[in-house]
């Protein structure tokens, strides 16, 4: 389509951007620690999908062209540029290259916490921090993590970014206590009516996965200068690629091999959760309702579980809900200047719901 310009890879658009990414993060990780040091950088020796940092540099390039603020305040580089460094994708400033690190360096603290909350034990093929060097060295590690993207925000002196990404932390944390905790019976909305247990799922996957990307996609808007419009196109565009990401990777752990996954797979059962395609097989197979209850906790609950979302079509009814969410993301983001990052963002959108890890 469009004479071919929505086929750029979205990876090769920004793939030396990316590469850079990786050292400029291992350089704002280095501790004097050396066991410090060995775990902080651990799931960075490992290539990850890259996905939330690739989304906010393409955001950055796709939304500076887009209208501008007037008078935006001059900005000091001089801590965040490395002038060793090769210049890159011109359309980018550092400061949106530096969120860009930030938002992955995040993403890799909350992994180092879950893979403990989860008892993981492979991780991106490999053994899991946890397993490789313990629970506390990686709770640590992920509190080191979290402590020098905190840092390097500060240093992008810019106080609505450092109020947006503080904000995602707070909301992952909330996320991961809502997930372990379900307060769906007391839980009131505005309206002071009872949320779902979809509508709870969904509140949920935003704060434990579309906050992040959806926030820093507003905040590498905001870096750029651009007018509330265009930030919120961003944030919208963030927020829904992310539900329909989690939503994938919920799907994947009931259809993809432990192999093909690199991490352990039909996880979410024996971790008592119900995701998506439990909530929708429930709607079929009223059963469900006491396993999911008791968190799948008795004897054979969880192969029974499988077994009725197999058999329903919960599994086809997430991967709907994920395109309808990407569509939304697509509505957002054709509000932006035709560019060759929006084509890659519409792209990317394509990606995430056809990816097989
Ligand atoms: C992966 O989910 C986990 C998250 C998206 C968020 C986890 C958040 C925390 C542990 C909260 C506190 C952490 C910090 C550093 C603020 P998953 O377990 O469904 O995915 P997986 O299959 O990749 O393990
Ligand atoms: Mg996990
Ligand atoms: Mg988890």
């Amino acid at each position: 389509v469009g004479g071919g310009t929505k086929d750029i890879d979205p990876f090769k658009l920004l793939g030396r951007d990316l590469s850079d990414l990786t050292k400029n993060i291992k350089r704002l990780l280095g501790s004097g620690h050396p066991l410090l040091d060995t775990v902080s950088k651990y799931y960075f020796s490992s290539e990850g999908k890259r996905i939330r940092p690739l989304i906010v540099l393409l955001m950055s390039q796709a939304t500076s062209i887009a209208p501008k603020q007037h008078n935006p305040a001059p900005i000091d580089y001089s801590s965040i540029i490395d002038e060793s460094l090769s210049p890159l994708t011109s359309s980018i400033l550092p400061t949106q290259r530096r969120l860009a690190e930030i938002t992955e360096i995040i993403h890799t603290a909350t992994l180092l916490h879950d893979d403990v909350i989860d008892e993981s034990e492979t991780r991106r093929n490999n053994p899991s921090a946890n397993i490789s060097f313990g629970n506390k060295m990686s709770i640590l590690a992920g509190d080191f993590l979290l402590a020098r993207a905190s840092v390097a925000l500060a240093r992008l002196r810019n106080p609505e970014v450092i109020e947006l990404v503080a904000t995602v932390i707070a909301n992952l944390v909330e996320g991961e206590f809502m997930q372990l905790k379900d307060i769906q019976t007391s839980k009131k909305t505005s309206s002071n009516t009872t949320m779902t247990p979809f509508e709870y799922y969904m509140e949920k996957t935003y704060m434990k996965t579309a906050s992040l990307i959806a926030k820093s996609c507003c905040g590498a808007s905001v870096l750029g200068g651009s007018t509330r419009e265009v930030s919120e196109i961003a944030y919208n565009y963030g927020k829904n690629i992310g539900l329909a990401f989690q939503l994938i990777d919920d799907m994947l752990d009931f259809v993809v091999s432990e192999k093909e996954l690199g991490k352990p797979v039909g996880a979410d059962l024996k971790l008592g959760l119900a995701t998506a395609p439990v909530l929708y097989a429930w709607e079929k197979y009223s059963e469900l309702g006491p396993l999911i209850k008791r968190k799948f906790s008795k004897n054979g609950d969880v192969e029974k579980a499988r077994e009725l979302v197999y058999q329903s079509n919960g599994i086809e009814q997430t991967k709907l809900l994920a395109v309808s969410h990407c569509q939304k993301a697509i509505g957002a983001i054709l509000k932006l200047p035709e560019s060759d990052a929006r084509n890659a963002l519409i792209r990317l959108s394509d990606k995430v719901v056809t990816r097989k890890k």
